[in-house]
């Protein structure tokens, strides 16, 4: 028998500890205790019933068919046909600090599996594998999948689904025999298939419960499950979809797979939830930025579309500096040839015909108003409409004498073409080093299908290439942010994280759909990355119309924006806008370094979000109310994660214009503010007020 020990990794309030021999099984994964007695370990041991093999087979880090555990083996794969079933005994052991990397070996298949694992102050755990090939004759991998083991008292599930403008949907369901799986082969994260899950006990909820979340690293085609053994055992799974022979090792050559994060928490989806926002912020976003408060933008998509005058656009930037706007950006049209969405992708040079004196004096008017100055780009796509495809038909992502669907009129590039890449990087680089730009808006408007460089499947690279073509970016223009957009929500992850600065979330700006948008988007980022902007009141996507109110507040939390023209709307509308954004201003440090807590309600009509302050200072709660209540009185709103000792002064600092119409009064407390404990707050609360369908409220509490 092969020794073992136990090694114990320790976040903040969680741990995991693992038994590591010839392979590595978690034993615990939740709560801070003592393990260190020496007799532990045996309550843990499994009986064997009949029926099955002879011996306990345990559930590792990286299952394995040959060993007979019958579950989504961690690999798979072959050398034409042999090798195809290893086992892998561990033979290094590396352990120091909170992290941990195993080397396991099996000789015969001549492979290596390098397995990292580590768990950070904040309580977030990542783990990938990296798997070598050491004999002569290409390796074949079909899967390689990042395994993590669940207690059996994980029972119900909660999902993300979402489509175009309707993205981070969630769902719940019981996590029973069969489990559950998900699929996005879309080549791109995608709005339907976020990669993401989030497994707990029964019930659990926005504040109770053991939950243990899981995010997948990675922009193009995942799997996801969580498995149910026949046994009652069960883990949690992710790993990239490769397709047929895209990925072939070479002796010497490794394939190392995304990280999957995960984070557990007693305390609800609220306490995974700021676990792994203090991660983003700590240890995901580019560090450079931290500290800068972000800009207030103004984006002209849904302003002006593709009508572009500069004079035109320079009177808008002029209006959004007077409305305290700080970054401005033009999107999509500024382009040759880009009148409409049926031509000129690829073409990165600016439009003479609109822009007859050049980008320059538009940027310097934008600089001289004291805003930085942003610019949209689609780098990897490509109309059959543009010189850039009439030059190069063989940069299409596709593969020959098959006929390849269009999307939104266009194409993919292939990034593994060379001359391709570098085309894109030299048009980007000319523009980041002509102009004055701080901010691209990095786009990305359509689906892969049938990938292929030179014949080959190209899925999975092509998003490695995208990665290395924003890091080359990056690398040359440090200072430039970016962000991360694919017809809204369609390329938001962990992984697009460490390179860009916010996500797009949405094209729906419709203050209503984005409350449950920005609410899915919050389960595992922080505020600060959530781009919300408040649009026109005639929303564009949903023809809903929403008071400036509801809209300012929706947009008040994340990185906040106007996306509209300002010059069309009416002085109302502007103050609006002006009001919004000083509001947000004024809470920006609190809302983007605060805890972020999701509410519960008394009524289902009503969604509430607060961001505490860390050191529990002062709050901020937005109550919104998305439909009629089914009682006539709304219950309580009560606020958890304040000082219990200290106390608190209430104040509303916004609400609806119309806001006592309907009513004989509102609480009192509403117009007089009150005085309260933390612990009050938390326990017993305010009574609801009134409110309209599609309204908002926002409250604030300042310890006295
Ligand atoms: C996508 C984006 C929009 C806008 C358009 C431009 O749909 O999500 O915000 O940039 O492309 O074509």
């Amino acid at each position: 028998m092969t020794n073992k020990t136990l090694i114990e990794l320790k976040g903040t309030s969680t741990q995991m500890l693992l038994e590591v021999g010839e392979l590595a099984e978690i034993l615990h994964w939740g709560k801070n205790i003592d393990v260190s007695l020496p007799q532990s370990r045996l309550a843990l041991q499994r009986p064997v019933p009949y029926g099955r093999l002879d011996d306990d087979i345990a559930m590792s880090l990286s299952p394995e068919l040959a060993r007979g555990l019958f579950s989504s083996p961690a690999l798979e794969g072959h050398r034409n046909g042999l090798d195809w079933a290893p086992v892998f005994t561990i033979s290094e052991t590396i352990h120091y600090d909170n992290q941990l990397t195993l080397v396991s070996e099996d000789a015969c298949a001549g492979l290596t599996l390098k397995t990292e694992l580590q768990l950070d102050q904040h309580d977030v755990v990542k783990v990938r594998h990296t798997l070598t090939n050491n004999k002569p004759g290409a390796y074949q991998v079909n899967r390689l999948a990042n395994t993590l083991m669940l207690p059996e008292r994980a029972k119900e599930l909660m999902t993300f689904f979402g489509r175009w403008v309707h993205e981070f949907q969630t769902v719940r369901q019981p996590l029973l025999q069969g489990g559950f799986q998900q699929e996005n082969r879309r080549g791109r994260t995608s709005h339907e298939h976020y990669p993401a899950i989030v497994a707990g006990t029964s019930h659990f909820d926005e504040m109770t419960g053991d939950v243990w979340g899981f995010h997948f690293a990675w922009s193009g085609n995942h799997r996801l499950r969580v498995d149910v053994k026949a046994d009652g055992r069960r883990y949690a799974q992710a790993e990239v979809i490769y397709l047929p022979g895209e990925v072939a090792l070479e002796q010497g050559e490794s394939i190392t797979t995304p990280w999957l994060y995960a984070s557990y928490s007693d305390r609800g989806l609220n306490g995974m939830s700021q676990q792994f926002h203090e991660h983003v912020r700590h240890s995901i976003l580019p560090s450079e930025f931290s500290s800068k408060p972000r800009p207030i933008h103004l984006n002209t998509w849904e302003g002006i579309y593709f009508e572009h005058d500069p004079d035109y656009i320079m009177s808008m930037a002029t209006q959004a500096a007077q409305m305290g706007v700080e970054r401005f950006i033009i999107d999509d049209g500024w382009f040759k040839g880009r009148d409409g969405d049926k031509a000129a992708l690829g073409d990165w040079l600016l439009d003479e015909t609109k822009y007859p004196n050049g980008l320059a004096p538009v940027v310097e008017h934008v600089n001289k108003l004291g805003m930085e100055f942003g610019l949209w780009f689609e780098p990897e796509m490509i109309n059959k409409n543009s010189d850039l495809y009439r030059a190069h038909p063989e940069w299409l992502l596709a593969v020959d004498s098959y006929q390849q669907p269009a999307g939104r009129n266009q194409y993919v590039i292939d990034l593994q073409n060379e001359d391709a890449f570098n085309y894109l990087f030299e048009r980007l680089d000319y523009f980041l080093s002509t102009y004055n730009i701080a901010y691209i808006k990095w786009d990305m408007n359509r689906e892969v299908v049938q990938p292929g460089h030179e014949g080959r499947a190209a899925g999975y690279e092509q998003v490695v290439r995208y990665y290395q073509l924003v890091d080359k970016v990056r690398a040359k223009h440090p200072n430039v942010e970016i962000e991360s957009c694919a017809a809204g929500g369609g390329r938001i992850d962990f992984e697009v994280l460490k390179r860009t600065h916010r996500f797009w979330a949405s094209d729906n700006n419709d203050a209503l759909e984005r409350q449950s948008i920005q609410r899915g988007m919050s389960y595992f980022f922080p505020p600060e990355v959530m781009g919300s902007h408040i649009g026109a009141s005639h929303c564009h996507s949903t023809r809903r119309r929403h008071a400036i109110e509801f809209r300012g507040l929706t947009a008040l939390f994340g990185h906040m924006g106007i996306e509209l023209d300002p010059v069309k709307e009416s002085d109302v509308e502007k103050q609006g806008f002006e009001r919004y954004i000083k509001l947000h201003k004024s809470l920006r440090s609190l809302l983007h370094s605060g805890n972020s807590w999701r509410l519960m309600t008394d009524d289902k009509a009503h969604q509430i979000s607060a961001v505490v302050a860390k050191d529990k200072s002062q709050a901020v709660i937005q109550i919104a109310q998305l439909a009629m209540p089914t009682n006539s009185l709304s219950g309580h709103l009560r606020i958890p994660g304040l000082d219990p000792k200290a106390r608190y002064q209430v104040s509303v600092l916004d609400k609806p214009a119309l806001f006592d119409d309907i009513v004989n009064y509102q609480p009192p407390w509403m117009e007089e503010g009150c005085e309260l404990t933390g612990e009050w707050c938390e326990e017993i609360g305010l009574t609801m007020p009134i409110l309209d369908s599609e309204t908002a409220v926002l409250v604030q509490l300042q310890r006295i």
